[in-house]
């Protein structure tokens, strides 16, 4: 084990067997036609923006010619027409939802990543998806699963299935893992044998007996909801309906400003989002009297 700083420097060289980039076609860091890019100014004020050869990029009254960014590494700061220095990076996934279309509430990376990790969403898993507004969670699920699982989204309205189309193919590109299916899912599903359902609709307990028909045993289940009665019901409803490990949790998350001695929480956070209710699906379900 070395214990002097020197010796973890990492090496001048990588070793021949690095998976490191050795030509600029490889090189991720390069900004790309088509790459969705966030410009975060010296507030931290961020504005998305997709990079195309023949468009300026416009931030407020100031302008970036795209030669100042295609062909450069993520990470450069450019300075606009107006004389604004702007950093530029490729957006992360918590970056991306705040900047999605609003039509319908959707659900942030405070509350994805519980779902990722509390439903055990992992690469190769098949996922059933349950009201898919913008698209936020179907991204998350498409890229948690990889090219070998699969995500199968359920969306009653053409709209928000088109508009989360739209999403997935501006952040993910094509994701051939990845089906809209337009119905209402509190009709059923037609898929067997998955391994997990993630919900987002106002009356989650309509889906329960088709989740339990859908879902292999020990398959988890992930409902998002945003009240307590709602919750309430939803946690009754699984337990008389085949599901057991019934747990409820709520995420609270609290950014700090850290400036120069001023170091304390931010003012504003998000006091509310929703509950995450996960449970397992027994072996046996019971059956309607
Ligand atoms: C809150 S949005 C989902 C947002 C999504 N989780 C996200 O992060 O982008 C709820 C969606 O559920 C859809 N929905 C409501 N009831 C449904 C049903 N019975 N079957 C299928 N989709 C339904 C709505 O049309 C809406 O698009």
């Amino acid at each position: 084990m070395p214990d002097t700083p020197e010796a973890v420097q990492p090496p001048a060289s990588p070793p021949a067997d690095s998976p490191v980039i050795a030509t600029p076609e490889e090189d991720r860091a390069l900004l790309r036609e088509g790459d969705s890019v966030l410009l975060i100014d010296r507030k931290k004020r961020q504005y998305l923006r997709v990079l195309k050869s023949e468009r300026r990029v416009n931030v407020r009254d100031g302008m970036i010619v795209p030669d100042a960014l295609i062909g450069h590494p993520e990470g450069i700061v450019v300075r606009s027409s107006m004389g604004e220095y702007l950093q530029v990076f490729r957006p992360t996934y918590a970056q991306i939802a705040p900047n999605l279309p609003r039509q319908a509430q959707l659900i942030y990376a405070k509350d994805i990543g519980t779902i990722l990790l509390y439903g055990d969403i992992h690469p190769g898993a098949r996922v059933i998806e349950v009201g898919v507004g913008p698209g936020a969670t179907s991204l998350a699920l498409i890229r948690a699963v990889g090219p070998t699982g699969c995500v199968i989204s359920y969306e009653i309205r053409e709209d928000f299935a088109n508009l989360a189309r739209a999403t997935v193919k501006r952040f993910h590109g094509d994701a051939p893992q990845w089906t809209v299916k337009l119905g209402d899912a509190y009709e059923g599903f037609q898929e067997r044998n998955v391994d997990r359902i993630v919900t987002d609709v106002p009356e989650p307990w309509r889906v329960i007996p088709h989740a339990a028909a859908a879902l292999r045993s020990g398959g988890v289940f992930v409902g998002f909801i945003p009240t307590v009665l709602q919750m309430k019901q939803l946690v009754d409803e699984l337990r008389e309906g085949g599901f057991a490990a019934v747990e409820v949790v709520e995420s609270l998350q609290r950014f700090w400003h850290v400036k120069e001695r001023s170091v304390r929480p931010e003012h504003r956070m998000v006091a509310h989002s929703g509950f995450l209710v996960i449970a397992r699906r027994l072996a046996v379900v019971p059956t309607a009297s």
